[in-house]
């Protein structure tokens, strides 16, 4: 009996003029209810189809050709990014929607091959927008979600991170590798329980000491993974760390805590304090600041806050 085709919808802005197709695209008709053959594997794509394409609402592929698309889709990622026809926020929206969709396979299969590839092509993704001249704070987080999920929550972050080593001066290698660290800081979680990461109420002691051990399972995802820069390490291992050695796991303290882990702690707080959760609403960028400034200068870096607090005072 032949196989019934499945079919997934995709994001039909990945489709990119001048480049070969290596799956073929469907439409339906307007009543959804029809599936129908928009363009052959092995097309290029060229300046009438582009036209078409904005014509159709949804955009299909062959379920069995997803990695196919996704290759592309990855592989396109920096062109989109550095597109001058396309505005800035719809080629952040485009890789941030990217990011979201890697960001699930990592969690859901962190020790998969090829995961640093994906990891990699998303962090250039985002270093091309943070260098662009549109990108300020206040663009960002307009892109940011605000309804909290970790995936989402790694990728504000990275976004935060990016944003402000560039403010801070980091450059080039040192930027990416800076988003790489703070894209995979928390991908321990998906080493603890679903139940404790989603929980809503208060942690038990039991719980804590569970969700505690996640930098240092990124950690050895990471070394899994192929990564081998001690810095990129560090952003995942020590993120918790407190600048009085009272953090998690190493108990470091000052110095001895990393750059990059520092600038992550500072943007993971950043981020969980304007992130609305299920028992807790968002709190505006300059509230978030303010208690980070008055209530947590012995564990984050104060000069790191005052980076901050010059980024996104300096967009408003
Ligand atoms: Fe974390």
């Amino acid at each position: 009996m032949k196989k019934e085709k499945r079919y997934k919808a995709i994001d039909k802005r990945l489709i990119t003029e001048g480049q070969k197709i290596e799956f073929s695209l469907y439409e339906t008709n307007v009543e959804h209810t029809v599936m129908s053959l928009f363009l052959q594997s092995e097309t290029v794509i060229d300046g009438d189809n582009k036209v078409k394409l904005r014509e159709i609402e949804h955009l299909y592929i062959d379920e069995e050709e997803y990695d196919s698309y996704q290759k592309y889709a990855q592989g396109h990622l920096q062109t989109i990014a550095t597109s001058s026809e396309i505005a800035f926020t719809e080629k952040a929206s485009i890789v941030y929607k990217k990011a979201s969709e890697v960001m699930d396979e990592l969690f859901t299969n962190p020790d998969a091959l090829g995961n640093i590839e994906k990891s990699q092509d998303i962090v250039d993704g985002f270093v091309s927008l943070i260098l662009q001249e549109e990108s300020t704070i206040a663009s960002i987080m307009q892109i940011a979600a605000h309804d909290y999920y970790t995936h989402t929550h790694s990728i504000n972050v990275s976004v935060y991170t990016l944003s402000l080593a560039k403010f801070i001066g980091l450059k080039d290698k040192d930027l990416e590798d800076i988003g790489m660290s703070s894209m995979l800081h928390d991908l321990g979680k998906s080493k603890v329980d679903w139940e404790i990461i989603n929980k809503n109420g208060k942690l038990t002691d039991d719980e804590c000491m569970q969700m505690k051990k996640h930098p240092a399972a990124g950690y050895d995802i990471a070394l899994k993974m192929g990564i081998t820069d001690k810095r990129i390490l560090s952003g995942i291992r020590s993120h918790h760390e407190k600048l009085d050695g009272n953090g998690y796991p190493d108990g470091l303290k000052g110095n001895q805590i990393s750059l990059f882990a520092r600038i992550i702690a500072v943007c993971d707080v950043f981020d969980a304090l304007t992130t609305k959760r299920t028992y807790k609403d968002a709190m505006s960028s300059f509230t978030a600041i303010k208690i980070m400034k008055d209530q947590m200068g012995e564990h984050l870096d104060r000069r790191i806050i005052d980076g901050l607090v010059k980024m996104v005072g300096g967009n408003k």
